[in-house]
């Protein structure tokens, strides 16, 4: 799409679910209709709870349909709706999707216009979840999550912020405007051929991944260490979306105050020693991400005692020597012992030159991409939930990714991962796609 709009004649299907959320989907109609698209509203009965098929009704100028076998004698020979449906549009936007829909899309369920549509439809379909953290997280979500994504459903994950419940966790459906945006994204990198739909073979079902994440310490003395305000998120992050997309996920972590992610295989360490053998033990995965922020130096000597500031010689002139060594470089051994078709992802957190130092690391530790990130930048870098990185290929790839939710970044990132062989350009199916 060349359009400045960013969705200039395009037909977006926009499904609508009995969420709170579901209030947004009267902006997002906006939204869409504002860039260039024609946009026809399917809704749930509980939907219609929320927010009313007049009022999407008249921002999108059609008829919003509910029901797949409307009351009255004007019902006849208007049931095979949902197949052309299914036809028409260039994209299937579920936003709000509320778990129910969700698990009825994962299980081939068709009991309204809105679930028969998707199942008939030719086009990708993106679904934007949204409800409670807990019933986000539940196994079960998790779960349906997986089946959509082997099913070559895109999923827009959902927000971190303060929900209808008044709780605060992942949940929320993202703004508007970030939604069209996202569609947009998606729309041309269809046009270009670049992504289409989640294959199969774009998901992690069957691989192996090895994800490292947090800080590490390295001791001082047995109550002392040096250490970096590394929070994990990120790595955290990248593991539970490898996990959503159906990977075998061994998250090697350093001392963090996270939850281990559904489904995700948890080693604890706290030296980067200790990290190096954990993850050396793994590294033969097909899949590799170095999202840790592992302490390059460590203290020669850690006393096995608590250091007295009295004892200590150098005290009068009011400083310590401390000795450090270089400690293991986990990611450039992994790089050296580099198997055919696996795939390494690193990180460079940097402050000055940032595109030359994160490609002179791409280079050095045989890397597949490298995220570079800024460690100096507002809402980007150590312990905060959003990141602005940019995505550095082997293969001379650069991609600069807006400031996000870091499950949005690392969605984004694995997106990018080819296996090799796995990747060929994927015949037309039809009609509207
Ligand atoms: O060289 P630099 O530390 O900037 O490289 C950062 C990348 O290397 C990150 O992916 C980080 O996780 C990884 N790394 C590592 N072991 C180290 C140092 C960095 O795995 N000792």
């Amino acid at each position: 799409m060349t359009d400045d709009q960013g969705l200039q004649g395009t037909r977006l299907l926009l499904g609508v679910t009995g969420s709170i959320a579901a209030y947004k989907a009267a902006e997002l109609v906006r939204a869409f209709t504002k860039a260039g698209a024609e946009v026809q509203v399917l809704m749930t009965r509980d939907a219609a709870r929320f927010i009313t098929p007049l009022t999407l009704g008249t921002l999108s100028e059609r008829e919003v349909l509910v029901e797949i076998f409307p009351d009255g004698p004007a019902a006849g020979g208007s049931w095979t709706k949902h197949v052309h449906l299914g036809l028409w549009a260039d994209l299937f936007v579920v936003a709000p999707a509320t778990a129910t829909t969700l698990s009825k899309l994962a299980h081939g369920v068709c009991d309204s216009m809105l679930t028969a549509t998707a199942l008939s439809a030719r086009c990708p379909l993106l679904v934007c979840p949204a409800m409670d953290h807990d019933m986000w997280l539940h196994p079960a979500t998790q779960r349906n999550l997986r089946l959509l994504r082997e099913d070559g459903v895109r999923i827009l994950d959902p927000e971190h912020g303060e929900l209808a419940s008044g709780l605060i966790g992942q949940g929320r459906l993202p703004e508007p405007d970030a939604i069209a945006a996202h569609v947009a994204t998606l729309l041309s990198e269809m046009d270009d051929g670049e992504v289409e739909e989640h294959t199969p073979e774009q998901t992690l079902t069957g691989k192996s991944v090895l994800v490292t994440a947090g800080p590490t310490r390295e001791p001082i003395d047995p109550v002392r260490f040096i250490s970096n305000p590394s929070t994990g998120t990120m790595g955290y992050a990248l593991a539970a979306a490898a996990a959503e997309r159906g990977g075998a996920v061994t998250l090697v972590s350093g001392p963090t105050t996270l939850a281990t992610p559904p489904g995700v295989t948890r080693i604890d360490v706290t030296t980067a020693d200790e990290m190096y053998a954990a993850a050396m033990q793994h590294g033969g995965a097909d899949l590799v991400i170095a999202a840790a922020a592992v302490a390059d130096y460590a203290p020669a000597e850690p006393s096995a005692h608590k250091r007295k500031k009295e004892a200590d010689p150098a005290n009068e002139a009011g400083e310590v020597v401390l000795r450090l060594r270089r400690t293991p470089d986990i990611l450039a051994a992994l790089g050296a012992q580099k198997r055919k078709g696996q795939q390494l992802v690193g990180f460079a957190l940097e402050t000055q030159d940032g595109l030359a130092n994160a490609q002179s690391k791409l280079q050095r530790k045989r890397l597949d991409w490298i995220v570079l990130n800024y460690a100096n930048e507002d809402g980007a870098g150590f312990g905060t939930g959003t990141n602005r990185v940019t995505l550095l290929g082997r293969d001379g790839a650069e991609v600069a990714l807006p400031k996000a939710e870091k499950g949005r970044i690392a969605g984004a990132i694995l997106d990018r991962v080819r296996f090799q062989g796995a990747w060929g350009p994927k015949e037309k199916q039809g009609p509207g796609v």
